[in-house]
């Protein structure tokens, strides 16, 4: 089995690195954008030099507010390259794993958001998110896609390691308290398309769970009370401040509750999930081991 994965150097992408390491099997690539660039023109020809039987694309255009002012190239990175991708994957017959966010659902639902429901996404990202999505349906091939959200790691840049940062210089801060939904682990989620992959290459040919799945750690919290988490399990003195979404006032808009449901994957592939609060305190473990 070879497989291929682009944004090696993502959260998610270190964190399949991470597993790899830890014995799973497979002859895997890792590349990052020097070698496979999703903002060039070429991108087709640069993965056709490659050969696999799956491809995983951790790479996409992650910087939410900054999307709303550079949308060609956000929507060049998490669309158009993506459809290109996909156009690969169903030339070489390779199954095409790929990431994407409960940010295209933001519609007023208050209860855990299953994979059929409506999506409405509102800024930029999430619009080129659900774009790339529909192009890779489109192109006809073999897909998993993943919807997750709120992702976390020891790696790059998440919420988690803003939040360790701050209370560095700071004692007491503002975050945001009116926004629900759940965080993932990424090695979680990593781990679960491991699970997932050696499933399918038993039998490539009478695989046909194909489609789009949810994936998040199970539970749910708001911004504030995970930020008080993290300080509660490093003992951080630092007091949180709720505020509303409409004061933080980011550029771009977000949905208040964006819950998934995660019983698609968790009953067709018979995974199961850690609870956000377990998961938190392993990603902290391995920060303090880094
Ligand atoms: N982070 C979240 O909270 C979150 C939430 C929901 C869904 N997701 C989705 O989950 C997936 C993984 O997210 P993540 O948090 O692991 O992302 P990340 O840490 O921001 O990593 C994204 C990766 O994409 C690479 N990249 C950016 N532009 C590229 C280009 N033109 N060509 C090739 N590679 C490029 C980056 O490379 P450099 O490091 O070299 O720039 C980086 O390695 C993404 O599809 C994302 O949309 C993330």
């Amino acid at each position: 089995m070879r497989i291929l994965v682009l944004g090696k150097n993502g959260q998610l992408g270190q964190s399949f690195q991470h597993l790899v390491q830890n014995g799973q099997i497979g002859q895997w690539t890792f590349t990052d954008k020097n070698t496979i660039d999703l903002s060039d023109a070429n991108v087709k020809d640069q993965l056709l030099a490659h050969d696999f039987d799956i491809l995983i694309n951790c790479a996409a255009y992650t910087a939410v507010d900054k999307a709303e002012t550079d949308i060609d190239l956000a929507y060049q990175i998490n669309s158009l390259a993506v459809g290109k991708l996909a156009e690969v994957c169903l030339e070489k017959n390779a199954l095409f794993v790929h990431f994407s966010t409960d940010y295209v659902y933001h519609n007023s639902n208050r209860t855990p958001l299953k994979e059929e429901s409506l999506t409405l996404p509102q800024g930029i990202y999430a619009k080129s998110k659900l774009e790339g999505e529909n192009n890779i349906i489109a192109s006809g091939c073999k897909y998993l896609i993943f919807r997750t959200s709120w992702v976390i790691s020891p790696y790059g840049n998440n919420f988690v390691k803003t939040m360790l940062r701050l209370a560095e210089t700071n004692h007491s801060l503002k975050i945001v308290s009116d926004q629900k939904g759940a965080p993932t682990f990424a090695e979680d989620l990593a781990s679960a398309i491991l699970h997932i992959i050696k499933i399918y290459y038993k039998n490539p040919q009478v695989f046909d769970k194909y489609g789009i799945y949810n994936f998040s750690n199970t539970g749910e919290v708001t911004w504030d009370d995970l930020a008080r988490e993290i300080f509660n399990i490093r003992k951080l003195d630092v007091e949180v401040h709720p505020i509303s979404t409409a004061e933080y006032n980011a550029p771009s808009s977000r949905p208040l509750y964006s819950v998934l449901d995660t019983e698609k994957i968790r009953s067709t592939f018979g995974i199961e999930i850690p609870h956000w609060k377990e998961a938190l305190q392993r990603c902290l473990r391995q920060l303090s081991s880094n």
